[in-house]
């Protein structure tokens, strides 16, 4: 196999001898590209030595072969260890400035991408953009390792074993083999994904809105995609980046969802609608034009009260809308937190009979768990089966692959 393995500029790029060891050993071809700032932690001597060929940071070496483009076109694999917080940025917004990030737009094979760098990076919220960005698009972003970083502190952004980073790069291979890791048991099927939150407006500045990321609703839309499916992702209020092959329909308001999944099912045959979207119940029963002020007199204490009107049920709608053939098949999502009348799954049972559709995904939220984080459990309940399904910890895009599992192979 032709891998290129790129080096970015952090100290960890000394274990990235060790990555290239393994990867020769196992007979493969390996082609170094270390940025100019790699360079400075490890010469360029070294990984010519470990690799047996030449090695270049610049797209102005070696210019009749056009190596810009070659190396990414003919590669099997592109590994980058480290991929330091500045190189994600790159990657994330197509920077090509250099060798490797050349590299990394014209290839067309698997990207793994194993990042290290200080907590306080890793973490930043411009780097979990980028890191956000660069999956959405099907790039593999290993998790780092937590543990002793550079000086005396630990945390998470240590570079994986160069064991668990060939593992996980020889993995991704494997997967986009022939089906991709991805059946196309949706090809030719035509399905609707609701993602988000609704915000129901209250005035010019304000709205009642929820916590809602859309991260597991983009999730089912990636892999019914890369399934092979026509995917209509109705979006109400979500900033990640849209999946490839997925036609975005941007909503606010949960009236507006009910409006838009209706003119798409009206429009066409639709197989499958998955409401993954957190509709609100009730919305201001009236919005006022111009923001609403408090009274500034001394004795002014009064805050006024706003009337609720419950949003229809868009789900439970879709139920009773369908006809004998019993399509589309419509999947709920049940975000539930528990409460004195029953536990997660009581209470997920008995919003499946309510709603009656044909498959419901039950998950366990509060304010730290699921809203926004990248791993979650759900457990999946059809009608009429006291079976339920359990999937997790596992991330969203794990979580999406199950579902999928359930519900193609039952689409008439
Ligand atoms: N849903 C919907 N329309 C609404 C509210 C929810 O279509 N007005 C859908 C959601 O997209 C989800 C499912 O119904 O697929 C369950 O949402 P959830 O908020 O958990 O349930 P509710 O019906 O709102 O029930 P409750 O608030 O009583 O838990």
């Amino acid at each position: 196999m032709r891998v290129v393995l790129g080096v970015a500029g952090g100290i960890a790029a000394y274990k990235a001898c060790s990555v290239l060891r393994l990867l020769t050993e196992a007979g493969h071809e390996v082609t170094v590209v270390p940025t100019a700032s790699a360079l400075r932690f490890v010469g360029a001597p070294t990984w010519e030595a470990l690799s047996g060929r030449p090695v270049s940071s610049e797209v102005w070496d070696d210019v009749p072969q056009v190596p810009h483009v070659r190396l990414g076109q003919r590669a099997d694999l592109v590994l980058v260890a480290p991929a330091t917080a500045d190189l994600l940025a790159r990657a994330a917004h197509g920077l090509a400035d250099d060798l490797l990030t050349s590299t990394l737009l014209t290839a067309r094979c698997p990207v793994v991408l194993a990042p290290a760098m200080h907590t306080e990076m890793w973490l930043h919220p411009a780097t979990a953009a980028n890191v956000e960005t660069l999956r959405s698009r099907g790039v593999r972003v290993v998790e780092p390792a937590s543990g002793r970083l550079t000086g005396a502190d630990t945390g998470p952004g240590r570079l994986p074993e160069p064991e668990d980073i060939v593992a996980a790069a020889l993995a991704a291979v494997r997967e986009s083999g022939p089906d991709g890791g991805h059946p196309d048991d949706l090809a030719g099927r035509h399905v609707v994904v609701t993602a988000g939150g609704t915000r129901e407006p209250l005035d010019p500045v304000r709205f009642l809105g929820n916590r809602s990321s859309g991260k597991q609703g983009y999730a089912v839309a990636a892999e019914a995609a890369a399934r092979g499916a026509r995917v209509s992702l109705v979006s109400a209020n979500v900033s990640l980046a849209v999946p490839a092959g997925c036609d975005l329909l941007e909503v606010g308001t949960a009236l507006e969802l009910q409006e838009r999944v209706g003119s798409v099912l009206e429009a066409g045959d639709v197989d499958a609608v998955v409401m993954a979207a957190a509709v609100a119940d009730f919305r201001p029963a009236a919005y006022a034009e111009a923001k609403i002020k408090k009274g500034h007199g001394p004795d002014d204490e009064e805050a006024p009260t706003i009337e609720l009107v419950r949003n229809p049920d868009v789900l439970a709608d879709l139920v009773s809308a369908r006809g004998d053939d019993h399509r589309p098949y419509l999947v709920g999502f049940a975000a539930e937190t528990g409460d004195a009348s029953g536990d997660v799954l009581s209470l997920a049972r008995a919003k499946l009979q309510r709603k009656g559709c044909d498959l419901l995904v039950a998950n366990e939220v509060g304010t730290d768990r699921t809203f926004g984080h990248d791993d979650t459990t759900v457990h999946l309940l059809k009608p009429g089966e006291d079976e339920v399904t359990t999937v997790g910890p596992a991330t969203k895009a794990q979580v999406a692959r199950v579902i999928w599992d359930h519900v193609a192979p039952v689409l008439g």
